[in-house]
This record gives C-alpha cells, sequence and structure tokens, in this order.
C-alpha cells in the first residue's frame, strides 16, 4: 500500500485533526488561514478556530491576478502560468502561518484549499445550452501539498457540478453541519465579493434548507472604489458612500435584472456584476453626471436592498428569523445600517455569536469539507434537493 493512503487511513481514524482550510474570495484582499481543530465528522462535527489570520495579498500578486479574473479574454498562457504561481505563493503564505504560529508540517493533517476563482460560468449566464454549469479555480493542489510537505484536498467545487449543482455555493454543507438548530431559523449571511445566504429551518426539515447567492456584496463597491480611489482597494468604514446621495434611478436601473428574479438557488459572480454593468445603468439612467460619492452610496444601496430583498422572500409569514452575518462587507456600516432598517423584524447576530470568527467562517467551512472527505460520508442535505448534491468533495494530493 502506498504510505500515503496508509497515512490518510490513520488520519480518518484520529479523534480530532488539525486541518487548516483556505479561502480567498473573490475580493482579492488576501488569503483567509484558519487551523481548525476538528473533532468527528458529520452532525457530530466539533470544530474550533486554533489559529486564523489574513494573509495579505501584496499589490503586485492582486495586479497579476486582475489580468486574468473573470475575463473573458484572458491570456490563455497566463492562466496556465497562474495557476502554478498561485499555488506556490499559497503555500508559501501558510508556511510562514505556520511558522508565525510555532506548527511544524507534521502537526497538520490536512489543507484544504478553494483555489483562486477566475471565471465562474452557471447556465444562467453563459446561457450555451450544449455546456453545463462552469466554474475554475487555480492555484493547484499539486503544489500546495508539494512546497507545503501536507496532504492537501482542492478543487471542490468541480464535483457539486458534475452532480447537478453550480459549483456554488458550496457553505450549505458546513452551515448544515455546524448550524442546523432545533426551534431556530437562521439565516447564514455571508458578504463577499459576491453575498449569499444558507436558510436552516427551525424545523430541521432537510427538503427546505436551501442556500444561494443574492447579488453583489463589496465587489462593485470594491472595483468602483479601485477605479476611481487610487490607492485605495476598499471603502473603509463606509467613508466615502456615505459623503453622498443615493441616485433613485441608477438604483432603479441596477436592480433590473433577471437575476434578481430568478428562483433560488442560484449563483452569480462578478462576470455579470462589475463596471460594465454599472456603466450601463448609468447610461440608461441618463446619471452620468453623478459624484463618485454619489455612485458609492446607490451601489452600497444596491448591495442592501437586493440583500435585503432576496431575505425577505424566503422568510414566510409569522415565522421568526435569525440572520448570523460572516464576511468583509460586515465591516461596511452604512452597508449593514441599509440591510438591518430593511429587516427590522429579524434578529441580527454575527457568527462571532456561534463561536465562528466571521472572517474565517467560509475558511473553516472548506476545512470541514475536507474533514468530509476524508474522515466523514457524502454530506447529505435535503435529499438531493435544492441543487444540494449529496456527494464527497475535493481531490487529494500527496506531498511526494
Ligand atoms: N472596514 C471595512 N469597511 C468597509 N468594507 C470592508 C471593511 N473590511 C472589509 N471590507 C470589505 O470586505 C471585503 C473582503 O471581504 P471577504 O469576505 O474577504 O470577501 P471575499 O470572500 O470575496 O474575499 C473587502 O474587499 C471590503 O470590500
Ligand atoms: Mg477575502
Amino acid at each position: 500500500m502506498n504510505s500515503h493512503i496508509q497515512k490518510l487511513y490513520n488520519i480518518a481514524l484520529k479523534p480530532d485533526r488539525l486541518v487548516i482550510g483556505l479561502m480567498s474570495g473573490t475580493s482579492f484582499d488576501g488569503l483567509d488561514v484558519a487551523l481548525c481543530k476538528i473533532k468527528g465528522s458529520g452532525t457530530e462535527t466539533k470544530v474550533e478556530i486554533v489559529k486564523f489570520e489574513t494573509a495579505a495579498y501584496l499589490p503586485e500578486f492582486k495586479e497579476e491576478l486582475k489580468t486574468i479574473f473573470s475575463r473573458r479574454d484572458a491570456d490563455l498562457e497566463k492562466v496556465c502560468l497562474l495557476n502554478e504561481w498561485v499555488a506556490i505563493k499559497h503555500a508559501a503564505m501558510i508556511n510562514a502561518c505556520l511558522e508565525k504560529w510555532g506548527y511544524k508540517k507534521d502537526d497538520i493533517d490536512l489543507i484544504a484549499s478553494h483555489g483562486q476563482t477566475i471565471y465562474h460560468a452557471p447556465k444562467f449566464l453563459h446561457g450555451r445550452e450544449k455546456f453545463p454549469n462552469a466554474t475554475l479555480q487555480i492555484g493547484d493542489g499539486d503544489h500546495i501539498a508539494v512546497n507545503t510537505g501536507i496532504i492537501t484536498i482542492s478543487d471542490f467545487r468541480q464535483k457539486h457540478i458534475a452532480a447537478g449543482g453550480e459549483g456554488a455555493p458550496l457553505a450549505v454543507y458546513g452551515d448544515h453541519l455546524l448550524f442546523s438548530k432545533k426551534g431556530e431559523n437562521r439565516i447564514m449571511l455571508n458578504i463577499g465579493g459576491i453575498a449569499n445566504f444558507t436558510f436552516l429551518p427551525g424545523d430541521l426539515d432537510g427538503s427546505k434548507i436551501f442556500s444561494t447567492d443574492v447579488g453583489p456584496g463589496n465587489t462593485m463597491m470594491d472595483a468602483f472604489i479601485q477605479k476611481h480611489f487610487p490607492g485605495k482597494y476598499f471603502d473603509e468604514g463606509s467613508a466615502i458612500a456615505k459623503k453622498g446621495k443615493v441616485n433613485n434611478d441608477l438604483l432603479a436601473l441596477l436592480k433590473d435584472n433577471t437575476f434578481f428574479i430568478a428562483d433560488f438557488p442560484k449563483t452569480i459572480g462578478p462576470e455579470l456584476f462589475n463596471l460594465s454593468y454599472l456603466q450601463i445603468a448609468i447610461e440608461k439612467s441618463a446619471t452620468g453626471s453623478l459624484t463618485p460619492e454619489d455612485i458609492m452610496a446607490t451601489l452600497n444601496r444596491f448591495s442592501a436592498d437586493t440583500i435585503a430583498d432576496a431575505i425577505k422572500r424566503c422568510a414566510a409569514p409569522g415565522e421568526d428569523y435569525s440572520i448570523y452575518v460572516s464576511g468583509g462587507g460586515m465591516h461596511n456600516p452604512l452597508l449593514m445600517e441599509n440591510i438591518k432598517s430593511q429587516l427590522s423584524e429579524m434578529k441580527f447576530y454575527t457568527t462571532d455569536d456561534l463561536h465562528i470568527l466571521p472572517d474565517a467562517k467560509e475558511a473553516v467551512l472548506f476545512a470541514l469539507l475536507a474533514n468530509e472527505c476524508i474522515c466523514g460520508e457524502k454530506i447529505n442535505v435535503g435529499k438531493g434537493r435544492n441543487k444540494i448534491p449529496s456527494v464527497t468533495m475535493g481531490k487529494i494530493s500527496f506531498p511526494d
């Protein structure tokens, strides 16, 4: 038997494991590195975040990624080169974290690597009948395994698509395992580049669980800031949006897209919600004379309204709901204020209230998927309904 198979077998039998979960979304702010102690598997899973850091992406790294990210005209050689380079950089970030935290490679059982999404093309977006839903994450798992010396599980999204999903949101599996709670209707809202939520019904009826993207979280605000405020990457503390005034004509055109009407669950990315999308809305609404501050105020409201509308749509009359927020958007005060004011009857928390650091949540959820891949069963949420196939996700890379 290959000694790595024996090692995996031993890892699977351990009562608890140290798993590094990695996540980098469409915001390119950095690589979230969550060192998790995971006990058990399936609905018995217990997770503790031992260490967490967002390893910031350097400007050069961001600029290289931007040359191919969500671009239909990307240079194919560049895509090929970055597949390796991103992995090598990610491995270096992991090694730096381990050194800083005082861990050696042999202390760590598994790495769970999401990779860097460069294109997300559900059928809704590409519209080409003969092609399936598709998504592409780069930063190859073999390179991470070789450069860290740690068994790496990666590329989780392909199995989801192969089994009938759109490759996203995968948060539903971990959300269900960790956070489903009898007697409480929970909405796990993550506001990253794109905003998504998982609905976990308090009656624990699996057929009601679903997870969906709802539209832009930070992505359009970030793209606008990066273009119009050189040197800035995002609207820290909503400082710029707070100086502007929402323009209702522009807002109405931003909301005028069939994506917002389509049934749940659905997924989307900056391939749709980008600066060209904004430009078309500006032209159609004849709002070309707005100040950058007004546009930012409007983009902020656009994200808030579409998030709040989606949550309202999923809520049944007479029921109580608790919303648990995570992701970088929760640090944008105007965005949160705009969301909360429209959902005043709901209770707001962050995942901190459930003992999971909000900024680390998505990385932790990938650590859980790797844990299930090696030690669990196929995760069964609602018997494959609501585009949540019951599958084992992730590809296994050995270090040598
Ligand atoms: N203090 C802050 N003020 C406003 N926005 C913030 C703040 N901190 C983070 N953000 C937003 O959160 C984004 C990062 O969110 P994150 O959850 O890491 O997204 P992703 O999963 O796409 O990487 C930033 O690009 C920024 O838009
Ligand atoms: Mg991020």
